[in-house]
Formats: structure tokens, C-alpha cells, sequence
């Protein structure tokens, strides 16, 4: 199926978590490594809806832990898709817990760096990002900034700096 463009809303995830013992840390928080399992899987369907192909991940920026989560808690997870290169896409992944009043406070931001892929693993053509509101605009452009300070930091990591 040869689609040529999609909307940031075609491709929306949420999911939700309940916190559970086996999801703690030592501090009895929920540990990081779990969140990031989540929000990985977040990014990577985000992604495979936009794309229609398998994916990988290429990269992460920006995963910041802002708060912790605790036991019983309810985890909610968004992803976007912020931004399309040739084969690469940008996902945003907000983490939110959500209490007994459907208030919700951020715990976590990440932006994913998505790869498509054919069905040899290279890299393969994705459909172009219909942008139909401002916001989408502003985090297409900043997408844009992120896109480039990653591209010099892969060439310094090549380079061994
Ligand atoms: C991601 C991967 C497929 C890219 O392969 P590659 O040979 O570098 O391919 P290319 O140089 O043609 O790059 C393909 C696209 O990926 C982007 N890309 C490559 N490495 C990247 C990185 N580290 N961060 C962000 N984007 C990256 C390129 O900018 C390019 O984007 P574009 O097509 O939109 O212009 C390859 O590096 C890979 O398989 N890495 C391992 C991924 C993995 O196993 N993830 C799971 C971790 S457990």
C-alpha cells in the first residue's frame, strides 16, 4: 500500500499501567527500566502505524524523569509523531500518572528517534507528516532543531569525540 501522507492523529497512542509490586525499584518507586520498556513500545507502535513497516530505534533525546511513579498508581503513556525525515521519524512520548479525579501530572518526556524498514532491514520510505494544527507546526519546527544537533552528535560519535 503505497500511502503518501498521514496526520500526527492517524498515528496517536495511549496506553495506560496500573504500578505493581513487581514493577518497583529498591526505593519502591517504579523502576525506570520498566517505564522506558513502556514508552519504547509507545514509540515503536506510534511509529509502525505511521510507517505500515517494521521499525527500530535509532536513538532517544531527551528522557527526563521528572517525578516518580508508586504503587497503585495509574501510568498513562501518549505518543505523537512530531516529525518525518526520508526513513526516520521523530515520536514524542509523554508519561502522565493520573489520579482518582482523572487529573493528570507529567512524569516523563522522551523524543524517539523511529527507523522503517523493509522487509531486508534497511532503511525504507515513510509517508510525509500532514501538519493540521499549531501546535503540530511548532513541534514539527522544533523536530527540525533537534534533527540537526543529532546529526552532529552522530558525526562526533563517529568521529570518537
Ligand atoms: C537505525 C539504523 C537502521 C540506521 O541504519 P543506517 O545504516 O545508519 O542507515 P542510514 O544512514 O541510511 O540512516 C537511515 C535514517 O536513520 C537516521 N538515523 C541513523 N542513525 C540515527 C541515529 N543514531 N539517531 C537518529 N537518526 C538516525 C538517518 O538520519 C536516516 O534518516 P532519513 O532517512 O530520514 O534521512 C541502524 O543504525 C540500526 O539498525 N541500528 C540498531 C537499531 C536497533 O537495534 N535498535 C534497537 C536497540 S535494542
Amino acid at each position: 500500500m503505497n500511502i503518501e501522507a498521514k496526520t500526527v492523529d492517524e498515528s496517536r497512542v495511549e496506553t495506560v499501567h496500573i504500578v505493581r509490586p513487581n514493577h518497583l525499584n529498591g526505593a519502591n518507586r517504579l523502576f525506570g527500566g520498566i517505564l522506558m520498556q513502556w514508552i519504547d513500545e509507545v514509540a515503536g507502535i506510534v511509529a509502525k502505524r505511521h510507517s505500515m513497516s517494521n521499525v527500530t530505534t535509532a536513538s532517544v533525546d531527551n528522557l527526563t524523569f521528572l517525578h516518580g511513579a508508586y504503587q497503585n498508581e495509574m501510568v498513562v503513556i501518549q505518543g505523537k509523531m512530531t516529525w518525518v525525515g526520508t526513513s526516520s521519524m521523530e515520536v514524542c512520548v509523554d508519561t502522565y500518572v493520573e489520579n482518582h479525579l482523572g487529573e493528570r501530572r507529567r512524569i516523563n518526556n522522551a523524543h524517539f528517534m523511529m527507523v522503517a524498514l523493509d522487509e531486508n532491514d534497511n532503511p525504507v520510505r515513510v509517508p510525509r507528516l500532514t501538519l493540521q494544527t499549531e501546535d503540530e507546526h511548532l513541534a514539527w519546527a522544533h523536530g527540525e532543531e533537534r534533527r540537526r544537533i543529532r546529526n552532529q552528535r552522530k558525526k562526533d560519535k563517529l568521529d570518537g569525540i
